[in-house]
């Protein structure tokens, strides 16, 4: 299983391998020793498709030297590349097996079975009257003490450049039982973390237990409730959707960790009428506003884009502005990528490259100023760190703040699965070093 995209994409690349483990199959470390290669890709921009015809090219001709040893794996490409260009996929590349959409991983051991008996490709990329989620297997293999739980899928917003509604589907909420049950079933498997996904998840709507449209704020609480699950994070919410409840929330759950992943874009009002995205920056400034009144310890982190067709040199430094004002600890910033069938990609107003690479250096030279800064605020204070792995370094292990900055120290792995209060020594602009404060308490 090869995954690329965000992190729904590794959420279901664990379903797909829960979905065929009663067929037998496990996880492979390298293609050449796989019966089965599922490549679980991601349409956002044109290099993160593009990867996938490359990377095609590559297992052709593994595929090839196995089927000379009488052992031809089979190909099968999933994901949101699958979706939107599923039979353009086959025409370039007819050595594969399966395409599947991302609404049909629970056919996928049906779709293996139809692989090997027939001849020609096997391809699902309709979007399903049943819910996939109705049909993937409950049994699950344990992911860990961080764990994925997807709440929501899909998006009705429609933002000019992005692909998103047409390669996850309309947006739908799983209930609250369910979400609930499978919370549950992490945290016996040993999760102490859950980020709860969706590509809008505070759009989160699941019906409650009296068959009610529920939201984010009062799924936290809940989930808070389960003993055991110390933090919760979710991703990636959209300004539109945040309402006074959830951001209450973040005042009063304790363990609703206090890091949000709030997207803006851009910074100026005419980009973003342009982009669709239904908020102005002075919208954005207020909600920031309320949700630091609510946590005052709340970082934030967002994604932008520059170069969006019509965007001029005024509506760039509106986005800086906007940046120096609110202050991120950590951003995601991209290049505008024209999508096919998205409408701005039809748009006669495109930026020249030249000029969007330039934006894009400046603005991440800036994000890149505040990450440091963020971090280094942090040295000298003793903050809880949950650690989760073996460091880099010999004797090393490593974890995350509550502010998701990844953080190194020198101690024993026993520490490992720990919450613990420890002093941040160093920083840089992508970790923090760390001490023990005390001699750890016997566990
Ligand atoms: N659901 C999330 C983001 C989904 S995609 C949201 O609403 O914000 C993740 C990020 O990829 C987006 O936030 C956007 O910044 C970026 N992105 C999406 N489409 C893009 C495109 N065509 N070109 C460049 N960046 C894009
Ligand atoms: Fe894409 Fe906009 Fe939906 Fe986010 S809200 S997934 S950027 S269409
Ligand atoms: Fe990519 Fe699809 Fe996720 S396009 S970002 S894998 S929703």
């Amino acid at each position: 299983m090869i995954t690329w995209g965000c992190q729904m994409n590794v959420y279901d690349s664990g379903r797909m391998a829960d979905t065929l483990a009663p067929l037998g199959y496990s996880p492979t470390e390298t293609a050449e020793d796989a019966d089965m290669i599922i490549l679980n890709t991601c349409h956002i921009r044109d290099k993160a498709a593009e990867k996938v015809f490359s990377e095609l090219g590559r297992l052709r001709i593994i595929q090839e030297a196995r089927a000379a040893q009488g052992r031809r794996p089979i190909l099968a490409v999933a994901g949101c590349v699958a979706q939107a260009e599923g039979a353009e996929l086959l025409a370039r590349a007819p050595f594969v097996d399966i395409v599947l959409g991302p609404q049909t991983y629970h056919r996928l051991p049906e779709m293996v079975a139809r692989a090997s008996r027939a001849a020609g490709a096997v391809i699902e990329t309709d979007f399903p009257a049943e819910d996939k989620f109705d049909h993937l297997p409950e049994a699950s293999a344990p992911q860990g003490l961080t764990a994925f739980l997807t709440i929501q899928e899909g998006c009705d917003k429609f933002c000019s450049f992005c692909v998103v509604p047409y390669t996850r589907g309309a947006e739908s909420s799983r209930s609250e039982k369910a979400v609930l049950a499978e919370a549950r079933k992490l945290v016996a498997q040993g999760s102490r973390e859950i980020t709860l996904l969706g590509q809008n998840v505070n759009a989160w709507h699941g019906l409650d237990a009296n068959g009610n449209p529920s939201s984010l704020g009062v799924l936290a609480r809940r989930l808070a409730e389960i003993p055991g699950l110390d933090r919760i994070r979710y991703t990636t919410s959209h300004p539109r959707d945040m309402d006074d409840d959830l951001i209450r929330a973040h005042a009063e759950v304790k363990a609703l960790m206090p890091f949000l992943h709030l997207p803006v874009q851009s910074g100026s009002d005419r980009i973003l009428a342009a982009m669709n995205r239904r908020h102005t920056r002075e919208d954005y400034f207020r909600l920031v506003d309320r949700l630091r009144e609510a946590r005052p310890d709340l970082a934030l982190s967002s994604d932008f884009i520059v170069g969006h067709p019509g965007e001029t040199e005024a509506d760039f430094e509106a986005t800086l502005d906007l940046i120096e004002r609110v202050g991120f600890a950590s951003a995601f910033s991209f290049k505008y990528s024209p999508r096919p069938g998205t409408p701005a990609a039809n748009a006669t107003t495109q930026v020249e490259a030249e000029i969007a690479d330039r934006r894009l250096q400046t603005l991440q030279a800036l994000l890149r100023d505040q990450q440091n800064a963020f971090n280094a605020s942090k040295v000298g204070q003793t903050v809880d760190v949950f650690f989760t792995h073996i460091g880099r370094q010999p004797g090393q292990i490593g974890g995350r703040t509550p502010w998701l900055q990844p953080v190194h120290m020198q101690a024993p792995d026993s520490l490992i699965g720990r919450i613990m209060p420890v002093r941040i020594a160093q920083a840089t602009t992508t970790s923090l070093a760390a001490t023990l404060v005390q001699e750890p308490a016997c566990a």
